[in-house]
């Protein structure tokens, strides 16, 4: 752990004061510039072209979580077995005249069948109704909608306010159009006495505008008109904005928290949003309405924080039909199984300097685990729950299982404190792409010797949650390294150190050819104060989310010299082998997400 000395640390406020001086100046021009381009956003000011050739969908569970009847396979949100879904809920009808013991069931059978929509909740009766259709005068496409629910015996108008893309690409995938709606416009009422119409609120993920949620509207109303998409009324291909699914978009209905595209392929590559809409920091927008309500539609969780306990959770008319099924989702979803990680037990009020290359205390880093081989501590590594600690590959070998120490809690090896614990290891898992030679893949799994035949349990540990979407940290994120390496000028060192650590884009300029994107990432500081060294390998680089949670991101790996500003480390890019490692040790041992 390499930590700033004294002489650079009495520079600090002289540097600072020269930012300060320096962007008081700059700042009035490069704002004005700013504002000039806001006149007229154009969109791709908004969108992150990297990401989108990534080709996210409202199944990538790198980007947003996958529905309670979905779980997450190599990055896409895929089907659950009907019978993985939690048995408790009320039976629902389908439309092709079954009936289903849940929700959860029919929509994980509607993958397999995509005709067995939902109809309603309760047994088929075989007489149940459900009908969309569209009014209009004149031969064009444009309509006014009508619904008739299974509730009510006549079809009613759909009222205007409340309707939007989100409602029109369902009612238009129920008018048998896959790429959902063109437009919402403004259509004008028939020559008749309406004096009362349905409003429709969605989600926009449903498949079906009778999983939507209606109430009553009284009083004369504007109706709400829709366009079905086809290809040539949408924009031309320079003006518009292409979705993952084929639809084009107008280009500036990209981030604005509305999933025009209808595979929300519009909203999650963005640097910012517009209009009513939420940034989550994955690069998403969401609706501005779903900002404390009581549901995590972020991955990152930023929708839910600094609610100021405001947190509301939603409470509308009751629906006109028997059961919500956006009530019924998020029911679903509560009754998935939880884990806790990433949170320790009790907060340490000593932790108060900014600049770390701090001495720990026991508690502080409860996932932090040394490894002994030999007649020191060779290595760090981080305890993910039950058995299973991660490591660095280049730290252990298959052939040493026995030889091998695991401490917990320990800080200083010289003069061992009482709530030290350790544990043999039983087996060595190395990454099957580990490269000696380029630090590719560099990491390895040890599974602890069980005590005795009880749980693997490590007393005083706490796992570090483990991060499943490459979204979660972005670039100047401040991260914590912790270990038990060498200081400045190579001192050895007894006692576990940390410090704060930013993470850094664009590694491969200061190692052409030897940082590898996809499996590694860089962390350090701008003066290089701050690092990583030699016998902190395995180890720690612990990032904490808007709510506190600590996930590890990275493994301490490899760096040139340590401490030196044109040489960051580099460590192994943890979520890049979320995967991996669930196939080793179990995916429910590692998150309750999309499972
Ligand atoms: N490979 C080193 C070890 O075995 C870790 C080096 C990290 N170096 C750095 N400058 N961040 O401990």
């Amino acid at each position: 752990m390499q930590v700033p000395d004294v002489a650079s640390m009495r520079l600090l406020p002289v540097v600072l004061l020269l930012l300060c001086s320096c962007t008081r100046f700059c700042r009035p021009h490069y704002r004005k510039e700013n504002e000039k381009k806001s006149e007229l956003p154009p969109a791709s000011d908004l969108l992150d072209t990297k990401c989108l050739a990534e080709r996210h969908t409202h199944r990538s569970c790198d980007k947003v979580f996958c529905q309670p009847w979905q779980k997450c396979i190599g990055g896409t949100c895929l089907c659950k077995l009907p019978y993985q879904c939690p048995k408790n809920g009320t039976r629902v009808c389908a439309t092709n005249g079954k009936s289903f013991l849940t929700y959860c069931q029919l929509k994980s059978f509607q993958c397999l069948q995509p005709d067995s929509k939902f109809l309603n909740s309760g047994e088929c009766t075989g007489q149940e109704k459900f009908d969309v259709s569209l009014h209009h005068e004149g031969p064009d496409s444009v309509g006014l909608l009508r619904v008739k629910l299974t509730v009510l015996e006549e079809s009613m108008y759909v009222c205007k306010d409340g309707w939007g893309m989100t409602q029109a690409n369902v009612a238009c995938l129920d008018l048998g159009n896959p790429l959902g709606a063109l437009d919402t416009p403004d259509v004008a009422r028939p020559d008749i006495n309406i004096d009362e119409c349905l409003h429709v609120s969605c989600r926009g993920t449903e498949t079906s505008l009778t999983e939507c949620t209606f109430t009553r509207r009284a009083g004369v109303q504007e109706l709400a008109g829709v366009v079905c998409y086809n290809d040539s009324e949408a924009p031309p291909a320079e003006k518009a904005f292409q979705c993952v699914n084929g639809k084009r978009i107008p280009r500036g209905k990209a981030c604005d928290g509305v999933n025009d595209c209808g595979d929300q392929s519009d909203e999650l590559c963005c640097t910012r949003c517009q209009g009513a809409s939420f940034h989550c920091s994955s690069g998403v927008c969401i609706p501005q309405q779903y900002r404390c309500n009581g549901e995590r539609d972020c991955i990152t969780g930023d929708d839910e924080a600094n609610c100021g306990g405001a947190e509301r959770p939603v409470t509308s008319e009751p629906n006109l039909l028997p059961l919500d099924m956006d009530t019924e989702r998020k029911r679903i979803k509560s009754l998935l199984p939880t884990m806790s990680c990433g949170v320790k037990q009790h907060m340490h009020s000593r932790r108060k300097r900014v600049v770390g290359g701090s001495q720990a205390h026991v508690g502080d880093f409860p996932w932090q685990v040394a490894i002994k081989y030999g007649d020191g501590i060779s290595c760090g590594g981080i305890y993910i729950g039950g058995c299973w600690v991660v490591t660095a590959a280049h730290c252990v070998r298959a052939s040493r299982v026995r030889q091998y120490i695991i401490f917990s809690s320990l800080i200083d090896w010289i003069k061992p404190n009482t709530e030290l614990h350790f544990r043999l290891v039983n087996k060595v898992i190395i990454h099957e792409n580990y490269n000696g030679s380029t630090y590719q893949n560099d990491i390895a799994l040890l599974q602890l010797k069980m005590p005795s035949l009880k749980e693997c349990e490590m007393p005083g540990s706490v796992p570090a949650c483990l991060p499943w979407s490459p979204y979660l940290f972005q670039p100047n994120h401040k991260c914590i390294v912790s270990g038990w390496g060498r200081e400045k000028g190579n001192l050895r060192v007894f006692s576990l150190k940390w410090g704060e650590v930013h993470l850094i884009n664009n590694c491969s300029q200061f190692y052409p050819g030897r940082y590898f994107e996809k499996e590694m990432l860089c962390a350090g500081t701008d003066d290089g104060s701050i690092d990583a060294c030699k016998g902190d390998s395995g180890g720690p680089l612990v990032c904490q989310d808007v709510n506190n949670v600590t996930y590890l991101w990275g493994i301490v790996s490899w760096g040139e010299n340590c401490g030196k500003p044109e040489f960051p480390g580099v460590y192994t890019k943890v979520s890049n082998y979320f995967d991996w490692i669930g196939r080793h040790v179990g995916r429910s041992l590692i998150t309750q997400y999309n499972l």
